[in-house]
């Protein structure tokens, strides 16, 4: 655990994003306690808040005559899958799975000559990243996001980050849990970090369908990466600012790598768009005064580490460049002489053109600076502005909408549409109202006064900004997804057991919430650009006696979930529903009924779930798409015997072996999953 973390009254997980929304925002209870009653809130409970607020599978968008309640929704057919606590992928009767690009496959669509361990940085660079997350499959046409070849495409894919016992032949023996190895006389080999930071960031490899049915890398000159180290570029407001300049780029229009791509966006116009979530932790600040840390505002509201990087990069023997930049004291006489800005160029949405190897990637600072979970973008509508959605996760963080400046052109678009627009952040009110506030600078609290000189320091620092503005504090805003037919956005909201009895509002009904929620809500008018929406819950997942599905039943043996995380639907509008029980709580004490990750399947009209797909042993389950047919769904299960204990590890007891079994590491790989029957997926 990093040190920054031990003082915490609860257990983080090795790279999460450390808890740092001190504000004073207010979380609901006056109002809540005041239409309730503090009895009610608490005493009464789950139900209470759900029937109080919202109705049992109804809600404010029904109200709202809104909700399609009488249709049937998508068809779900297969028999669902059980609980399991074994070190295997369980799909339902009449499916098969594939396992395609483990961790190190060479893009060259040659077998790999040697294994994760033995493998040198370089060498990764060639080869696909570690921790697979979200994804999207590119029909090979390149003309649409969604429609063309289901035999053909580019696979684009995120590496959230990096197990380095499971990365260095070192580390065999020793006792090291999930995060660090240690260092070698107080430093970092340097080939380690290279490989570190080169298994970062993204893949964009091609896969084909063979005859036989059979998905295998095809060799193109497409097939790249981009890892914690390549050129990006800086636009939108940001770009340039006296925040941004470094001394690599005194500019500041440019830095170096994308870190911790968690989730993932796919734009109107074709483009994969990158999340950089949990980076605040791969840098230190070791600025002091009067003997006490000393940060600026924007690097304390987000958590930057004053002791130790996540991975000592910036301790690398005779460090280059590349490594220092993670030390973002204030070494040099000012800013274009040092990293103390390193950071400020993390914590974008990231676009990446999977079809132009020469593209160089831009970070599109419009959409503000966080934990970016994901972004996911509404059906674009011509004429109509562009809005996308995004989730900052950690506890007690917002979700926020983008509405770009410049209507969506579909002959002409592109990713200059993301430059131009206004930010807001979500308030969730106790009646299921709801607002978009603007983080405008100039407008409300956002003025020079309260330290907001303009709009770029309103987007490097903007959770101080939706602080300011009264957003609404969310339990770890995860995934979100748009349904295609009706138009209603979800979130995931995957867990907050940092929120006590007195925080708890009808949109986070539970205090120390181990279990998480779905929420949703659909915009006034149906208009994505809309300043106001209506929302309900989904999802109150837990189980039987601490639950609830869209239709207001308990969840069950065929569908009780914890900590929803990934969020997707098909073409259908089948909701995908995958799991992220963190690793100090899988199969243990509350969580323990839960077993594996998983991956469910819901009808959003009628509430209906089914378990779709369990994962093997310390994984999350985490990144899904099908093909255009959707009769081949691609699924990415990350981080597989991660809970693994130091002890065990020492002693060569990993707990999962898969996806190769016998004596290799475990590694993160894509499951290719079809039905026997080749049949669209789900049905
Ligand atoms: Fe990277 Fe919030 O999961
Ligand atoms: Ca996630
Ligand atoms: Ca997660």
């Amino acid at each position: 655990m990093p040190d920054d973390l031990r003082h915490l009254p609860y257990n983080l997980e090795a790279g999460d994003e450390i808890p740092s929304n001190a504000s004073a925002n207010p979380t609901f209870t006056e109002i809540a306690t005041a239409r309730l009653g503090r009895r009610g809130m608490l005493m009464g409970g789950l139900a209470t808040a759900l029937t109080g607020f919202i109705g049992a599978g109804t809600g404010p968008a029904a109200a709202q005559g809104a909700a399609p309640a009488a249709a049937a929704g998508p068809a779900i057919g297969f028999k669902p899958v059980p609980i399991n606590a074994t070190d295997a992928v369980v799909v339902p009767e009449g499916y098969s799975v594939q396992v395609i690009i483990p961790h190190g496959t060479p893009l060259n669509g040659q077998p790999a000559t040697r294994s994760v361990l033995e493998m040198t940085g370089a060498e990764q660079l060639a080869a696909v990243g570690s921790h697979h997350d979200g994804m999207h499959f590119f029909p090979i046409e390149g003309r649409e996001p969604d429609q063309g070849s289901s035999t053909d495409g580019l696979l684009v894919l995120n590496h959230e980050y990096v197990a380095p016992r499971f990365l260095h032949a070192r580390a065999a023996g020793m006792s090291i849990g999930a995060a660090r190895i240690p260092l070698v006389n107080n430093e970092r080999p340097a080939d380690e970090a290279l490989k570190e930071i080169n298994a970062h960031g993204v893949t964009i490899v091609r896969i084909t369908r063979g005859a036989d049915g059979r998905w295998a890398v095809a060799n193109d000159p497409r097939n790249r990466r981009v890892t914690g180290a390549t050129p990006i570029e800086i636009a939108g407001p940001v770009r340039g600012s006296a925040l941004v300049r470094t001394k690599y780029s005194p500019n500041g229009t440019r830095t170096r790598g994308t870190l911790n791509n968690c989730a993932h966006g796919v734009t109107p116009w074709n483009t994969y768009m990158a999340s950089e979530e949990n980076w605040a932790g791969y840098f230190r600040n070791l600025d002091t005064r009067d003997g006490q840390p000393l940060r600026a505002p924007h690097n304390a509201r987000y958590g930057i580490p004053t002791t130790a990087g996540r991975y000592n990069w910036d301790q690398v023997s005779g460090g280059g460049d590349e490594f220092i930049r993670f030390n973002a004291s204030s070494t040099g006489a000012d800013a274009t002489q040092d990293y103390r800005n390193e950071p400020n160029t993390f914590g974008w949405m990231v676009e990446i053109d999977p079809f132009n190897p020469n593209h160089v990637p831009v970070k599109r600072t419009t959409l503000g600076r966080f934990a970016h979970e994901g972004v996911v973008f509404a059906p674009a509508r011509e004429g109509r502005p562009v809005v996308a959605y995004s989730g900052d996760d950690s506890m007690n963080e917002y979700i926020y909408k983008f509405v770009s400046a410049r209507p969506f052109v579909r002959a002409t678009a592109n990713g200059a549409l993301l430059d131009e627009g206004i930010l807001y952040v979500a308030k969730f009110n106790p009646d299921g109202s709801g607002e978009w506030l603007p983080l405008v600078h100039g407008q409300g609290p956002l003025t020079a006064a309260n330290g907001f000189a303009d709009q770029a320091t309103v987007l490097v620092n903007t959770r101080g900004a939706a602080d300011a503005v009264g957003a609404t504090k969310m339990d770890r805003p995860e995934w979100g997804a748009v349904d295609p037919r009706d138009g209603r956005v979800y979130f995931t909201l995957t867990n907050n057991v940092s929120r006590t009895a007195e925080q708890v509002n009808p949109a986070n009904p539970r205090a120390q919430n181990q279990f998480g929620q779905i929420i949703r809500w659909r915009e006034a008018g149906d208009d994505h650009a809309a300043t106001r929406f209506a929302w309900d819950l989904f999802l109150i997942a837990g189980p039987a006696n601490d639950s609830r599905d869209a239709s207001g039943a308990a969840l069950g043996a065929d569908n009780m979930l914890a900590c929803p995380d990934g969020l997707w639907f098909d073409a259908d509008g089948r909701c995908w529903i995958q799991t992220d029980i963190g690793e100090r709580e899988q199969n243990r004490g509350a969580l323990e009924p839960f077993g594996n990750n998983a991956m469910l399947c819901a009808n959003p009209n009628t509430g209906e779930m089914r378990r779709f797909l369990t994962g093997p042993t310390g994984q999350e389950i985490t990144g899904v798409v099908t093909t255009p047919d959707r009769r081949t769904m691609f699924v990415n299960v990350q981080h597989p015997g991660a809970t693994t204990s130091a002890a065990d590890f020492a002693a060569g007891r990993i707990n999962s072996r898969w996806p190769h079994g016998g004596a290799g590491v475990p590694l993160s790989a894509t499951l290719v999953i079809t039905k026997n029957d080749g049949g669209v997926i789900g049905t």
